[in-house]
């Protein structure tokens, strides 16, 4: 039995996001604000970013570390070439026991037998409005629910798991999230995140903050008698949504990042699609994996590396945020090590 390896916090390291790409196909106010990732934005080049072959090399000394749990995010993993053949080589490893993606669900069509074929298990597909017009100025491009709504039924015909994540800002979409719940709550779980200031250009600020306990309320009513919801246990050490099911008998997922942090569980580590090991969504920094792996650094080595720089962790961001007014910090940018 591996031990994992453990924080300064007393935190165990469980599970891996690996960003295969930061390229998105969309351009969310929140994540990637058109002014900012425009025509002349200088993404990756291919030859930046880790091959296949490293990126199983690192999932496989996680798993040497005890992680089961892996995740592929971008930017938006999908754009990734070959994709399924990176998935095909995760889903061999012994020891990895859940597999999944966050995608923006656009190219699900196309791909999501291929992506259950190769082993993938689930996926995570960004929602935000069943509004055309808001779905169409929150992903910056005018994009159609439709499309994403078609990648979820290709992703359940495929038989992956499906959640969805719907990203909440006060005075944006607040007014249609009981109507997407509605819509959506008997093919998928449904999960709302509060508003976060990651990154550094997407305007964050408090008041657009709708606090996850006014979107239960929300959703609570215009069905009638008013739903009650009821608490459900988390699932897995380190859950980050809080889960409640309704009196209508639909699960309802919350991502309270603002209101209700949850560092105290955090058991995350980011790989980034450059090889940079993040401890934390909200860092400053990362710690280059990609080096010593090209350099022929040995399997112990990068356990090694991987184990010292857990053991060293502190971090504490979504706590520390109401403490002191941190927001001038240049913060690693969300799609570089998705989400
Ligand atoms: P499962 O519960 O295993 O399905 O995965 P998950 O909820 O971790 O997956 P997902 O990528 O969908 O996470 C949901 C969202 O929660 C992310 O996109 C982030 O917006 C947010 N989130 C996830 N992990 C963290 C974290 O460690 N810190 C903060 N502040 N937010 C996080
Ligand atoms: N606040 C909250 N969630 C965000 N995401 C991206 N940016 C933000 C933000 N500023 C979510 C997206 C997607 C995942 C990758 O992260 O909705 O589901
Ligand atoms: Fe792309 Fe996802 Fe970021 Fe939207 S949230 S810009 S879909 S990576
Ligand atoms: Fe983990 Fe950092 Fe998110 Fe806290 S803010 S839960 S430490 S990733």
């Amino acid at each position: 039995m591996t031990t994992h390896p453990i924080d300064h916090l007393g935190r165990p390291l469980r599970d891996l996001r690996i960003s295969v790409i930061d390229r998105c196909n969309l351009r969310c106010t929140y994540c990637m604000p058109a002014e900012v990732f425009g025509p002349d934005y200088a993404f990756l080049p291919q030859s930046e970013l880790l091959s296949f072959d490293e990126i199983e090399r690192v999932a496989r000394v996680m798993v040497g570390l005890g992680t089961q749990k892996l995740r592929i995010t971008g930017g938006e993993p999908l754009l990734r070439r070959d994709l399924p053949l990176l998935i095909e080589r995760l889903s061999a490893i012994p020891g990895v026991t859940d597999l999944a993606m966050t995608t923006n669900g656009l190219l699900l069509p196309r791909l999501a037998p291929a992506l259950a074929q190769a082993g993938l298990q689930r996926v995570t597909v960004s929602l935000d409005s069943l509004d055309a017009e808001v779905f169409g100025q929150m992903n910056g491009l005018g994009v159609g629910p439709e499309r994403v709504l078609s990648g979820i039924e290709a992703a359940l015909a495929a038989g992956l798991g499906v959640k969805v994540n719907t990203v909440v800002e006060r005075g944006v979409n607040d007014t249609g999230l009981a109507e997407l719940w509605r819509g959506l709550r008997k093919q998928a779980t449904v999960r709302f995140i509060e508003f976060m200031d990651v990154g550094n250009h997407n305007g964050w600020n408090r008041e657009r903050v709708l606090p996850s306990a006014e979107v239960l309320s929300r959703l609570a009513s215009g069905e009638g008698e008013p739903l009650v919801f009821t608490p459900l246990p988390s699932r897995h050490p380190g859950e980050v949504a809080s889960r409640f099911r309704s009196s209508s008998g639909h699960e309802v997922g919350l991502i309270s990042s603002v209101t209700a942090p949850f560092c105290g569980s955090c058991s995350r580590l980011r790989l980034s699609a450059t090889g940079q090991l993040y401890t934390c969504l909200f860092a400053t920094q990362g710690h280059d994996l990609r080096a010593p792996l090209r350099a022929g650094a040995t399997d112990a080595e990068l356990s090694d590396s991987i184990r010292r720089l857990w053991t060293q962790r502190r971090d504490r961001y979504s706590e520390e945020r109401g403490e002191q007014g941190d927001t001038q910090r240049q913060r690693v940018e969300m799609s570089f090590i998705g989400g």
